[in-house]
Parts: structure tokens; sequence; C-alpha cells
């Protein structure tokens, strides 16, 4: 199959968004996590187009400027807050500005994530610990800090969490990610059922793979892999941005408010014929040791710590 096109890839059209109503969303304050490139990128466009006021909150400051830049030129408002989830003062202040800048907040979608391919032999302590800090704890602190907003203030909330279907099936070599994955999806169900009585509905959305830059770089490394996933799949082909934009858009909405607790699986198939990554076993040690290669020297070039503005806290309108 030829490589998907950028366009593609980054989800700047919408084909599906004038399928919704236009004020489906509007005046609704919906955080992002991770809203700055990929995924959550496209679920902040989508939310946007239909009236959504957006806070976004990721490491990166770059791309967290570039999206609500573009999102300012439409017809709603945004900001960003350079988080880092794995924080918990971080995810708090992230949801307080919420609050702070419209009085209000909405809807959470825990998207931000870490993942990469490996032996799992061969991972460190902290590179698993690194995983499971940015999927579980951060989605558990940006949740946290919400349902306390939402139940001291007496407002409905919804919660979407975005997992993944090896958090039922496990997968081969990404274990941190399926461990964390899996966590995920049990505090969705447990506070379902606890934040039930607030008005409060948790959801989680589990996408087969989409093509963005970042996982593709990250889990799909080669077009042999690529293709072999690809062909996996029973539908015989990769989700599209506008498919997940439209579920989000359902499960965040009104259209679904009776509905929580729930998992939606949004993969062709995948998952009931075993997911995608469970193929990986069968990878030769050469496409192993050149991960591994890639990923030396990619910590060779790094910068040292403490360089990183990853904890900076500035804001922007
Ligand atoms: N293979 C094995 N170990 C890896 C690895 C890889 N490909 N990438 C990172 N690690 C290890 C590091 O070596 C380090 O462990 P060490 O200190 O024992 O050497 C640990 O994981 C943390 O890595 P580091 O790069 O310092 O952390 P980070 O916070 O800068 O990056 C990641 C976090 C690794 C999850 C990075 O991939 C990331 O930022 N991802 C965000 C986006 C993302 O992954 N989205 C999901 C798309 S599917």
């Amino acid at each position: 199959m030829a490589t998907p096109s950028d366009k593609t890839r980054t989800g700047a059209e919408d084909p599906h968004a004038e399928l919704f109503g236009p004020g489906l969303l509007k005046d609704r304050v919906i955080l992002v996590t991770g809203g700055g490139t990929g995924l959550g990128r496209t679920m902040a466009r989508r939310f946007a187009r239909l009236g959504a006021r957006i806070l976004l909150g990721a490491r990166r400051e770059e791309p967290l400027r570039e999206t609500v830049d573009e999102l300012l030129r439409g017809p709603t408002e945004a900001a960003y807050r350079v988080t880092d989830v794995r924080d918990p003062e971080s995810a708090s202040k992230l949801v307080e500005e919420a609050f702070r800048r419209w009085g209000r907040l909405d809807v959470v979608v825990n998207n931000a994530a870490g993942n990469f391919l490996a032996r799992t032999e061969r991972l460190s302590p902290n590179a698993f610990d690194t995983v499971v800090r940015t999927v579980l704890m951060g989605t558990f602190y940006v949740t946290q800090a919400a349902g306390r907003g939402w139940i001291e203030r007496q407002e409905p909330g919804v919660v979407l969490n975005i997992v993944t279907s090896y958090a039922w099936t496990g997968a081969a070599h990404v274990v941190p990610s399926a461990s964390a994955k899996a966590g995920v999806l049990a505090l969705t169900r447990s506070l379902a059922v606890e934040w039930a009585r607030h008005r409060i509905r948790l959801n989680a959305l589990a996408p087969g793979p989409i093509p963005t830059p970042g996982a593709w770089e990250r889990l799909l490394p080669t077009p042999e892999l690529e293709e072999r996933i690809r062909r996996h799949i029973p539908s015989g082909r990769f989700g599209r941005h506008e498919e997940l934009a439209d579920l989000a858009t359902f499960l965040v909405s009104d259209l679904s408010s009776f509905i929580t607790g729930q998992v939606i699986t949004l993969d062709g198939g995948e998952w009931l014929v075993g997911n995608a990554f469970q193929a990986l076993r069968e990878v030769p040690e050469s496409f192993w040791e050149g991960l591994e290669a890639r990923h030396r020297e990619a910590r060779g070039s790094r910068p040292p710590p403490g360089t990183s503005p990853d904890t900076d806290q500035r804001t922007r309108p």
C-alpha cells in the first residue's frame, strides 16, 4: 500500500465535520492532553469546529502554540498550557486553568501517551516507569483534578480516555503501554460507577492504528511492518482521522448521555483477530538490534537533563 499522504497523517482535512450540528459542542470547554499533535489535535480541531472552547496541555510548547494559533483562526477560543501529566501539580494546574479562564470545564480527553517498541527483557526500570507514569498516572492525575473541580462545584462532567485494544488483549513488545492502558480501562469503569451520582460520565475509546507521524515513527518504523499490520486488519486498511473525530464527538457530547463506563473500539475488526502488534513476535532479531541502535543514537544526541522546558508553566490566550 502507498504510504499515507501528509494530509491523511495529520488529519488536516475533516470531511465529516458538517455531519454534526455546528452548535453540538457550543461553549463547552474541552481539555485535551497531548493535544498539540496527532490524534489529540484531530479531536481538538473537530471539537472547535463544533463550537467548543479548547484547552490543550502537553510538554512541547511549539506544537501547542501552532495548534492553538490554527484554532484561533476558527470560530472559537483556544489556549494551551505547557504540562507534564506525570507531575500531579502540573496536571492539576492544567485543570485549574480551564476553570480560571472560562469558569467551567465540561470535558477532559486523556489522550497524552508514551510508547515505543522493545524487547521487554531489555527495558530499563525507567523505561517502564516513564510510560506507565505518562499513561496511567497522568490519566489519574488529570481525571482526579477535574473530578474534584466538578464535585466541589456540583457540576456535571465527561471524561474520555484514549486506550487501545491491547488494554484487554495485551500485546507483545509494548508491555509498559499495555499494562498502563489496562489500568486506564479499569480506572474508567471503576470511576464511572463511583462518580455517576455526581453526574460524571467516563468512557474509553480504543482506536486501532490511525496514521500519525509520531505513532508511525515509533510503532511502524518499516514499510514491511506497516504492510503486515495493514493486512492483519480484517477491514484491510488503517483508521481515518475523521472516523476517530466522529466517535470522540459522540462520546463527549450529549448524544451519549446515558453511556458510561464503556470502551468503544474503532479498529476495523482488528482485535477480534488479535491485536496487530502480536505479529512483532515474528520479526527477526536484526529488527530489534536496529531499533536499539537508533534509540542509543538518539539518547546520545539528547540535551543534558535540566535544559528542557518540559515543566514551563507559561500560558497563552
Ligand atoms: N527503547 C527502549 N527504551 C527506551 C526507548 C526505546 N525506544 N525510548 C525511551 N526509552 C527509555 C529511555 O532509555 C529512558 O530510560 P533510561 O533512563 O533507563 O535510559 C526512559 O525510557 C525514559 O526515556 P526519555 O527519553 O528520557 O523520556 P522522555 O520523557 O523524554 O520520553 C517517551 C518519553 C520515551 C515515552 C517518548 O517516546 C515520548 O515522549 N513520547 C511521547 C509521545 C508518544 O510516545 N506518543 C505515543 C505515540 S504511539
